[in-house]
C-alpha cells in the first residue's frame, strides 16, 4: 500500500475569492470566525510545502483546484490561475509525486450558487463544461482524477443539516442534490475518459470520493435503533454509493438524467473517519469509546468494513482517500494512523493506496482553523510550518516500508485516546 497525503483547495490555499465558504464566513458562519481567505497562504508558500512533502517521502499527493478561482465569472477563465496550477503540478511531479485531482471539492462559485447550484439538474451541464476545462486545461499533466469530493456530506450537511452552505434544510432537496451530483459523476467519468483517450492518453483513472461510516444500533436490543440504523446507512450512504459506481439509483434517489446502468469507477475512494451510534434519524456517538478532539469515534475496524462494501458493489482497487482525525496537541495520531493502516492490512482487500487526511492543519470548514487535521503544524498567524511528531512517524513508515520494533517504541507506546463522549 502506497502512502500519501491528501488536501482541499479551499481549505489550504486561501485568497479572496467569491465562493460559497467565502459567502459563509460573511455570514458569520465559521464558529471560530477563521477566515479561509487566510487559510494556509499555499497560494504563496506552495514550494515550501511541496518540499516538506517530498522531505517526508510522499509520492502520491490528492489536491483540488478552486473553481471561483478558475472561473471567477462564468465562461470567463482566469489563466493567472491556470498557470499557477501548472507549475505546482510541475514542480509537484518534478519531486517524483503523483498527483491525485479532485475537480470539485464542497466549493462553489457565487455565480453558480445564484444558478441554483447543484440544487437544479440543469446545471449540470455547467459543472460538465468546467470538467472540461480542466482537461484541456491539465489533462497533459494529470491522469487520474476524483470528480466529486463526498457527494453526500455536501448534500446532507447543506441541505437537511444547514451546517453548510446554502444552509437548508429539507430532506428531499438532500436527496434531490444526491441524484443531481450522481448524474454529474457518471457524466464526467465519460466525459474524462474521452477527453484524454482524444488526446492520445490510455492510462487516465476517474473515480469519486465517498464519504462512509459504520452505522451501528445505538443499543442492539432497541428494534428502533436497529430499523434507523438500517435506513440512515441507506440514506446517507448507501444509495448514493449505487446510484455513483453502477447506475443503480435507488429509493430515495432519483434517475433525473436517465443515466444507463454500468461501471463507473476505476478505483473505489474511501474517505472514512468515524462510526456512528443511532438511535433515530440522525447521528450519534456511544459512550465510553475513544474519540477524537471533536467527539468522533475512532473506530479503526470500520475502515476496512466500508472499504468492503464499496468493493461488495464493484471490484475495483481501493484508495483510501481521507482517513485522519482531529487531534489538536497530536497526542494520538501516530496511533490513529497505525491502527487503521492495520485494519486495512489485515483485510483481504486491494488497498493500493492511503491519502492520509490532510498534509497540513488547514481551514476546517465550519471549524474553521481550531481544528488540526494535519502531519505537519500551521501557525496561521506567522505561517511556520513544522512537522509534527505524528508527521515524522508518517515519514519513519514510508521510508521502512512498515513498522520497525524501533518505530512501535519511539512513536506508538506513548499515544493515549481520550475516551468517552466528550466535546470540547
Ligand atoms: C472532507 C474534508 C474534511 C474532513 C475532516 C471530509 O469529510 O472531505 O474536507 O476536512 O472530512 O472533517
Amino acid at each position: 500500500m502506497q502512502l500519501g497525503v491528501s488536501s482541499a483547495a479551499t481549505q489550504i490555499e486561501g485568497g479572496d475569492y467569491s465562493h460559497s465558504w467565502n459567502d459563509w464566513y460573511q455570514k458569520g458562519r465559521i464558529h471560530d470566525g477563521s477566515n479561509p481567505a487566510r487559510a494556509c497562504d499555499h497560494l504563496n508558500r506552495w514550494k515550501e510545502d511541496i518540499d516538506i512533502m517530498a522531505e517526508l517521502g510522499i509520492t502520491i499527493y490528492r489536491l483540488g483546484m478552486e473553481w471561483a478561482r478558475l472561473e471567477p465569472v462564468q465562461g470567463s477563465y482566469n489563466d493567472d490561475a491556470v498557470q499557477w496550477y501548472r507549475q505546482l503540478l510541475l514542480y509537484i511531479k518534478g519531486k517524483g509525486i503523483t498527483p491525485l485531482l479532485t475537480i470539485h471539492h464542497f466549493t462553489n462559485p457565487m455565480w453558480f450558487e445564484s444558478l441554483g447550484g447543484f440544487a437544479a439538474a440543469e446545471n449540470i451541464p455547467v459543472y460538465l463544461s468546467f470538467v472540461e476545462f480542466v482537461i484541456r486545461n491539465f489533462g497533459d499533466l494529470v491522469d487520474e482524477y476524483v470528480t466529486i469530493n463526498e457527494p453526500n456530506v455536501f448534500a446532507v450537511l447543506g441541505y437537511f443539516q444547514g451546517l453548510f452552505p446554502p444552509g437548508q434544510r429539507s430532506m428531499g432537496a438532500a436527496f434531490h442534490v444526491q441524484s443531481v451530483l450522481a448524474g454529474c459523476h457518471i457524466q464526467a467519468y465519460s466525459l474524462i475518459h474521452k477527453l484524454r483517450s482524444e488526446m492520445g492518453y490510455t492510462n487516465t483513472k476517474v473515480g469519486f470520493a465517498h464519504h462512509a461510516r459504520v452505522f451501528s444500533p445505538k443499543s442492539k436490543w432497541n428494534l428502533w435503533h436497529r430499523l434507523c440504523s438500517t435506513l440512515v446507512a441507506r440514506f446517507f450512504q448507501g444509495a448514493v454509493t449505487r446510484a455513483c459506481l453502477l447506475g443503480r439509483f435507488v429509493f430515495p434517489l432519483k434517475n433525473i438524467c436517465k443515466m444507463p446502468g454500468g461501471e463507473y469507477a476505476d478505483f473505489l475512494g474511501l474517505n472514512y473517519y468515524t462510526r456512528s451510534a443511532v438511535s433515530g434519524l440522525g447521528d450519534g456517538v456511544a459512550e465510553g469509546v475513544p474519540v477524537n478532539d471533536l467527539g468522533w469515534e475512532i473506530y479503526p475496524q470500520g475502515i476496512a468494513e466500508c472499504a468492503g462494501e464499496l468493493y461488495s458493489l464493484l471490484k475495483r482497487p481501493i484508495y483510501i482517500t481521507e482517513n485522519g482525525t482531529c487531534d489538536n496537541n497530536d497526542n494520538f495520531r501516530s496511533r490513529y494512523i497505525y491502527e487503521h493502516i492495520k485494519a486495512l492490512s489485515e483485510s483481504d482487500l486491494p488497498v493500493e493506496r492511503y491519502y492520509h487526511w490532510c498534509f497540513t492543519d488547514n481551514f476546517e470548514w465550519c471549524e474553521g482553523e481550531s481544528a488540526r487535521f494535519g502531519l505537519v503544524h500551521v501557525d496561521y498567524e506567522s505561517q511556520k510550518r513544522t512537522i509534527k511528531k505524528s508527521g515524522e512517524f508518517y515519514k519513519a513508515m514510508i521510508k521502512y516500508n512498515g513498522i520497525t520494533d524501533e518505530i512501535y517504541k519511539n512513536y506508538l507506546t506513548q499515544e493515549k485516546y481520550h475516551y468517552g463522549n466528550i466535546k470540547t
